[in-house]
């Protein structure tokens, strides 16, 4: 199947990258959202990180009025009918994606992949709410979309092989390196690095260290881009303890506890870089 439109859901900072970074890779691209402002402000987003490519000379002009120009707004569902791919991108809630994914294959036409930007929840129980199980696969991007050079693929236990092929010639159109996972909580990326956040919001809980010293040891020692704490404001902080909570209960085991000083950043609103404030206050 030949991808040309895609539909992404959610114009949230992911689903808006995913939008970006597709524009410029030549596909028409539907970005879905609730309301009017969150996707004036993805729009204006996308603008402003596109001049600044212009700017630096990495793009044309006339190359940016032209990846602009396949970028539409949606506040319908029901403009997914003629899409080929849909990227789901909206918060880490079982419950929420379930009912999208339930209306999407409702919407969509009858050969159309659905796949979920999640970082943690199950394809398996995403796919059991459509007709279509076999046409719905995880397709994982990293923050920020434009910059990170990986997209995780997850099959669920009933993705076909043809669905596979269809997420991974996207993502290499993309410019990304694709790695295939299966639908084990975490997948292989998230299992890895949010045990390693996690255990630093430990130790600035627990007053080992501060959290420049903790930030620090792991750029200057083991050549990270940036530190975990700082890492973690930037993923978003409800998205690190949702992470953690799937990890915690789908393997029941004690090592995934999601640090006391995450629940309680969460419940204060501080989220990290996108609400202003996490372990770093931002402008
Ligand atoms: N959108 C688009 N481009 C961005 C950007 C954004 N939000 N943030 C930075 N960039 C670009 C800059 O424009 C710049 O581009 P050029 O090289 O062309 O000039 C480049 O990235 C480097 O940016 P900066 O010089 O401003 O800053 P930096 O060198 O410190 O890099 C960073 C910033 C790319 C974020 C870097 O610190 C980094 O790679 N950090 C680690 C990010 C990471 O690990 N992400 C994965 C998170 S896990 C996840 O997302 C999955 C999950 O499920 C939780």
């Amino acid at each position: 199947m030949t991808v040309e439109i895609i539909f992404i859901v959610g114009a949230g900072q992911m689903g808006s990258g995913i939008a970006q970074t597709a524009i410029q890779a030549g596909y028409q691209v539907i970005l879905y959202d609730l309301e009017e402002g969150i996707l004036e402000k993805a729009r204006a987003g996308i603008a402003k990180r596109l001049n600044r490519l212009v700017e630096k000379g990495k793009l044309g002009g006339e190359e940016k009025e032209k990846s602009l120009a396949r970028l539409a707004g949606s506040l319908d569902l029901n403009d997914a009918r003629d899409a080929d791919l849909v990227i789901e991108a909206v918060i880490e809630d079982e419950a929420i994606k379930g009912e999208i994914f339930k209306k999407l294959d409702g919407i969509c036409k009858g050969e159309a992949v659905l796949a979920s930007n999640t970082s943690s929840i199950s394809i398996t129980q995403l796919a059991a709410n459509t007709k279509r199980p076999e046409q719905v696969i995880g397709m994982h991007f990293f923050n920020p979309v434009p910059v990170m050079k990986l997209l995780e693929i997850t099959r669920g236990l009933n993705t076909s092989e043809e669905t596979l092929k269809v997420a991974q010639e996207v993502g290499q159109s993309l410019g990304k390196v694709t790695i295939v996972s299966k639908d084990s909580p975490g997948f292989i990326v998230n299992r890895l690095l949010d045990p390693m956040l996690n255990e630093a919001i430990y130790l600035l809980d627990e007053g080992v260290a501060s959290k420049e010293d903790i930030d620090s040891g792991m750029v200057y020692g083991c050549n990270h881009p940036m530190g975990p704490l700082a890492l973690a404001d930037l993923i978003g902080l409800d998205v690190l303890l949702a992470v953690m909570e799937v990890l915690y209960r789908e393997y029941g085991d004690p090592k995934y506890r999601p640090c006391p000083l995450l629940r309680r950043m969460v419940r204060a609103g501080k989220l990290g870089k996108k609400t202003g404030e996490g372990f770093y206050k931002y402008d």
